[in-house]
């Protein structure tokens, strides 16, 4: 596949893995840059010294290109951009807010900048601020969200920037990709469909609890604490929804290590496990591979069809 996206990463397929804190391991992002995506590291809560290993791993793992994801909720965000600079990452995804300061200064080091966007305004401004291209990320999304669905996010996003967009939150298969593109879509992001794979480092029952999962099987907790995020349900993340309207303290202090509880021990009591709805059209643990080549067969059948179909 060519297209802006693939050009712009020097990539196969326009497949990105979505930076997932805890998950989105070296070894997970190494699999998906080596299958033709662009696998992400997710630094979430790492610090510069952590995310340096975590480079240093991945380039052990592939010669292919990849990214670095980084929230800009992370205390750390100013010493992980100078890490990112120094190690001439070819691309840095940015999460939760507006990373539009950091921007001239990676972009003169030739690295491919791409905000995540969960609204028109916000593409906007960043594409003003010099941004390559913006992942505009629906709520069906695992982990933190925003209000808008993905259809009319992308819709509304492409019809508002030049640059190019790519569509992530609840997709999972090649008919989606075809969907997001018949939006203008350029590329898609997938996060949960990635967490469900043999490379994937996530404990067991977070994969298990994955394939169980049906559409309906995921809840919002932190809405009332200003950062709503999407986690399978469980009697836990029941407790916090009805904790953080009584006693938002007391709800932040039970979520704080709760994604690590959920990827590394499996934590089922106390663990909050991020997945988008997408969470119910898994049914099966592939190798990354496996899903990349899928997806992009789908893609493929399911435009073909629809010129069949529809041009008839
Ligand atoms: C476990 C988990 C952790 C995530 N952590 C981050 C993160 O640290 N930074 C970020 O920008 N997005 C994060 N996300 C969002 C993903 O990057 C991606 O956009 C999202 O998963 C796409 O939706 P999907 O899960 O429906 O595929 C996370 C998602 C999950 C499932």
């Amino acid at each position: 596949m060519t297209n802006r996206v693939t050009e712009l990463l020097k990539i196969e397929y326009p497949i990105l893995m979505g930076g997932m804190a805890w998950a989105g391991t070296a070894k997970l992002a190494a699999a998906v840059s080596n299958a033709g995506g662009l696998g992400v590291i997710g630094s979430g809560a790492m610090n510069a010294d952590q995310l340096l290993e975590a480079i240093q791993t991945l380039r052990k793992l592939t010669d292919k290109p990849f990214g670095v994801n980084i929230m800009l909720a992370s205390p750390y965000v100013d010493e992980l951009v100078q890490v990112v600079l120094r190690e001439s990452v070819p691309a840095v995804t940015f999460g939760a807010g507006n990373p539009a300061k950091y921007i001239p200064t990676l972009k003169e080091k030739g690295i491919v900048v791409m905000p995540v966007v969960a609204s028109d305004s916000l593409a906007r401004l960043l594409e003003r601020s010099g941004a390559d291209a913006v992942i505009a990320e629906g709520m069906e999304s695992g982990g933190h969200i925003g209000e808008v669905s993905t259809l009319v996010l992308v819709d509304k996003v492409v019809r508002s920037v030049t640059i190019p967009v790519i569509a992530a939150g609840g997709i999972a298969d090649g008919r989606q990709m075809a969907a997001m593109f018949a939006l203008g879509a350029e590329g898609i992001q997938m996060g949960t469909r990635f967490l469900a794979t043999v490379e994937s480092q996530v404990h067991e029952n977070y994969k298990s609890r994955i394939l169980k999962a049906s559409i309906r099987d995921t809840v919002i907790t932190g809405a009332a604490l200003g950062h709503p995020a999407r986690v399978l349900k469980s009697p836990f993340a029941n407790h916090i929804r009805q904790l953080e309207a009584k006693s938002p303290l007391e709800a932040e202090q039970i979520l704080v290590g709760s994604l690590r509880r959920a990827v590394l021990e499996g934590d089922l009591e106390s663990g909050s496990f991020m997945a988008g709805q997408s969470a119910g059209l898994i049914e099966q643990i592939l190798p990354v591979e496996k899903v990349i080549s899928e997806v992009v067969q789908e893609f493929f059948q399911t435009v073909e069809r629809l010129c069949k179909e529809v041009l008839r």
